[in-house]
This record gives C-alpha cells, sequence and structure tokens, in this order.
C-alpha cells in the first residue's frame, strides 16, 4: 500500500485468487496487475515478470514475501509435504529472482527485498511442534539475499531481507484451518507476545515499514543486510 501511495504500479501474485482479487480492489491507482497462481510454477514467475515489463517498461522492486508456515517434527514430515514447503517459500523466490534479474542488470538498477523470519536465525518450536521445514527455507532465504547482493551488486542491484518475528496476519489461519478468534488470540499470545521484549506481537504494517526503507533510496548503501523486525524477541 506504502509503495501505491508513492506512485508504484504494483504486479502482484497469490495463489488464492479470491484474496489477490479482494486487495486489487482496495488499492488505489489503476495501473496495477495481478496474475494469480503457484508462484513455485516457473510459468506463473515468468508470466508475472512479463506482465510487469510489458505494463511499467521495467522493474524496480521485487518482493519476494510468499510462504506457508509449517510446524510438525522431522519424524513426522513426508517427503511430499517438503518438497511442498520448500517450492512455496523457497523455490518461488529463485525462480522471481531468475525472471527478474535481467531486466534489472539491462537497467542497472534494481532491489529485491526477501521477506524472511527470524525463524531462519534460531532453533525453534510452535505449539510444542519443530519448525525445523520452515526455518530451514527462511534460513535459505537469508542466504540467497548475501549470495545474490555478493553477485550482483556491480551491477547496480541491491538484495536485502527482513526477518520478522510474530506478526499478527493471517498466517495461523493457514496452519490450523478452522481455528476461532479467541484460539488465535491465545496462539498469538502463548507464542508471540509472551516471547518479545516488548511484550506483544507485530502489527503487519510494522513489517510493510521496514519493507519500503529496504525498497526505497533511504537504505541505498544497504545490501546483503537482514533487518530484524521482532520486538526483542530473538535476544530475549
Ligand atoms: N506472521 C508472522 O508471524 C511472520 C513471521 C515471520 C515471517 N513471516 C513471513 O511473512 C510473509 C508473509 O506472511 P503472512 O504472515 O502474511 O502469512 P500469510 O499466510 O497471511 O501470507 C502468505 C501468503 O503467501 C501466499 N502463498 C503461499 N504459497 C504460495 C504460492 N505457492 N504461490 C503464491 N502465493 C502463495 C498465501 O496465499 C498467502 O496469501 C511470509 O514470507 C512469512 O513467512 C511472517
Amino acid at each position: 500500500m506504502r509503495l501505491c501511495e508513492q506512485g508504484a504500479t504494483l504486479a502482484l501474485n497469490d495463489i488464492d485468487a479470491d484474496a489477490l482479487e479482494t486487495l486489487m480492489r482496495r488499492l488505489p491507482g489503476s495501473s496495477h496487475l495481478s496474475v494469480p497462481g503457484d508462484i513455485s510454477s516457473y510459468e506463473t514467475a515468468r508470466k508475472l515478470a512479463a506482465a510487469a515489463l510489458q505494463r511499467a517498461g521495467r522493474i524496480d522492486i521485487l518482493i519476494n514475501n510468499a510462504a506457508i508456515l509449517h510446524c510438525r517434527d522431522i519424524t513426522e514430515t513426508p517427503e511430499d509435504e517438503f518438497d511442498r514447503v520448500v517450492d512455496a517459500n523457497v523455490r518461488s523466490a529463485y525462480l522471481c529472482c531468475r525472471a527478474v534479474i535481467p531486466a534489472m542488470v539491462a537497467a542497472q538498477q534494481g532491489v529485491i527485498v526477501n521477506v524472511g523470519s527470524i525463524s531462519g536465525m534460531a532453533g525453534m518450536e510452535f505449539d510444542g511442534k519443530s519448525t525445523w521445514l520452515y526455518s530451514l527455507t527462511k534460513a535459505a532465504l537469508l542466504q540467497l539475499t548475501r549470495s545474490l547482493a555478493s553477485r550482483y551488486g556491480r551491477d547496480g542491484l541491491r538484495i536485502n531481507a527482513v526477518a520478522p518475528g510474530p506478526t499478527r496476519t493471517s498466517q495461523l489461519r493457514g496452519l490450523v484451518p478452522g481455528i476461532t478468534a479467541e484460539q488465535e488470540n491465545m496462539m498469538w499470545r502463548s507464542t508471540g507476545a509472551e516471547k518479545t521484549l516488548l511484550g506483544r506481537v507485530g502489527e503487519p504494517d510494522e513489517i510493510a515499514n521496514v519493507v519500503f526503507f529496504l525498497a526505497g533510496p533511504e537504505s541505498g548503501f544497504m545490501t546483503g543486510s537482514v533487518v530484524v523486525a521482532d520486538g526483542g524477541y530473538l535476544v530475549r
């Protein structure tokens, strides 16, 4: 939304076509476009990049945000589930980077912001179960950030990541289908608020502000960085 307010043309993707359409209707301006679909498929990533280039003539910013939360011990995780989480969380970012970097290199400018997690920086459990697989994918995104920053700095690209702590979004509803509002509040309290120094979980806008900063000129001398926004969770 903040990028929109600054006059950016957005090319948005989500696998949830209805949610994407609802979001598109809320955006100010009429130049935005959406490409619904599974972003871990090359066809979707390619279509998204091509549509953005056609509409705007260039791609200034890529934000890799799609992910699914996974919370099941390694001994109980079947291979197809492993593949599904790695595809949604890592393959998606690989494909989007691959699709947009050529245009950014040609323009000798561009910014990529990867949405990681503090789960990629520590061992964590959620409701007694390990987040090992989610953590593994988020650690991969943080390393992708450093590796691509190293490779493409000479081409004028800046590549950074944000590592949010517990943030009140719809994430838990994906993890626990049918969860009630009261259960959701309780889970956010016990798995999030009680573990941060600020005694609360983050709000989506507080993470969006960091993404906005990393995407814009005020972070002009930053690349390969990971900005932690976790209310003090990790240092507690
Ligand atoms: N909420 C938190 O506490 C928290 C903490 C740390 C990091 N994060 C990260 O923030 C980002 C946003 O998460 P959120 O909390 O808003 O959760 P969310 O589940 O509400 O949003 C994730 C979005 O990704 C979409 N998605 C999932 N797989 C996809 C695929 N294959 N193709 C296209 N879209 C797909 C989902 O439909 C959903 O809209 C994620 O990267 C998440 O890992 C969230």
